[in-house]
């Protein structure tokens, strides 16, 4: 089957509705494009989950800040078009801002505030309200079974896992493993803002995040860790905006379950995140 691009929620509504009445399953990868190893593989595993797979492009305005990199966020949509092609998928839904947002900035907004504004939201003010409000518009003009996303975003999971059940989407939300260069560094979009000594040196923070993981293991206090792995950040030439370790249900401070470690680093023109979930027996 050749890849299908449309562009507006009508055509990609009929396209869906064509595939649900011939009683297939449909599985949808929202992305903002400039794809890599970790967006393939959330299409991968849609192919598995599903029997058409849904990607869509799009890069949001409304989940960057004011001062951030909405305008100059790589843009690659032919070598995106070619790459989702090579996975397997069906549909690349490339929607123009006007047919996700046709009345200009959003009149309509989706919150998970008890979500929202820690960890990168109290970086980014606004900036899970702009995924979550996204999603859930992407959510309308895909209409998926099944949604994947990556673990990567940690938070962005949480947030998207949140609205689904609380909206009541009848779509079940799956996350994937975060895909890692050779030298531990998270893939991302924003990696490519890295020279090639910088993003060598940003190994540092999957090495940090394995050290404090080890140390939760073996009993020991994890605050102590966290506040050598920031100073570490900064004698390595990053700006860290934080490094914390919370209860990976609920994102509060660490009790008896699952803890996740997450990070949020600068290094030179890139905003760097990755998190570890450490669990105990
Ligand atoms: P984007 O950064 O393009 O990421 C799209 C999806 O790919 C997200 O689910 C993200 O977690 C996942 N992803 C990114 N890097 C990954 C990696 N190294 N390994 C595995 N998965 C990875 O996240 C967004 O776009 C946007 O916020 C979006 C959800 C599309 C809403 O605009």
């Amino acid at each position: 089957m050749p890849l299908t691009t449309t562009h507006t929620r009508l055509e990609t509504l009929d396209q869906v509705a064509d595939w649900r009445r011939a009683g297939q399953r449909i599985a949808l990868v929202p992305t903002m494009g400039n794809l890599h190893r970790g967006h393939f593989s959330l299409v991968e595993r849609a192919r598995e989950l599903a029997d058409r797979v849904v990607a869509t492009v799009f890069v949001n305005p409304t989940q960057f800040g004011p001062n951030e990199d909405f305008s100059s966020y790589p843009r690659t949509l032919e070598a995106d078009t070619a790459g989702l092609a090579a996975a397997g998928c069906d549909l690349l839904y490339a929607p123009g801002m006007a047919q996700m947002y046709p009345f200009g900035e959003a009149r309509c907004w989706v919150e998970v505030p008890a979500l929202s504004d820690t960890l990168c939201g109290a970086f980014r003010p606004g900036h899970f309200r702009g995924v979550a409000t996204v999603v859930a518009r992407l959510f309308l003009h895909t209409q998926p079974d099944v949604a994947v996303f990556g673990e990567k975003d940690f938070q962005q999971l949480m947030v998207i896992r949140h609205m689904a059940r609380d909206l009541g989407f009848p779509i079940e939300i799956v996350g994937m493993p975060t895909v890692r260069e050779a030298n531990g560094l998270a893939m991302s979009s924003r990696n490519q803002y890295l020279t090639p000594e910088q993003r060598e040196r940003a190994g540092l923070i999957y090495r940090l995040l394995r050290e404090a993981e080890a140390a939760v293991l073996r009993g020991e206090a994890i605050e102590p860790k966290l506040a050598k792995g920031l100073g570490a950040l900064v004698d390595a030439g990053f700006k860290p905006e934080y490094f914390e370790a919370r209860d990976a249900e609920s994102l509060g401070p660490v009790s008896s379950g699952d803890i996740v470690l997450l990070v949020a680093a600068r290094l030179g023109k890139a905003r760097l995140i990755d998190n570890w979930l450490v669990q105990r027996e």
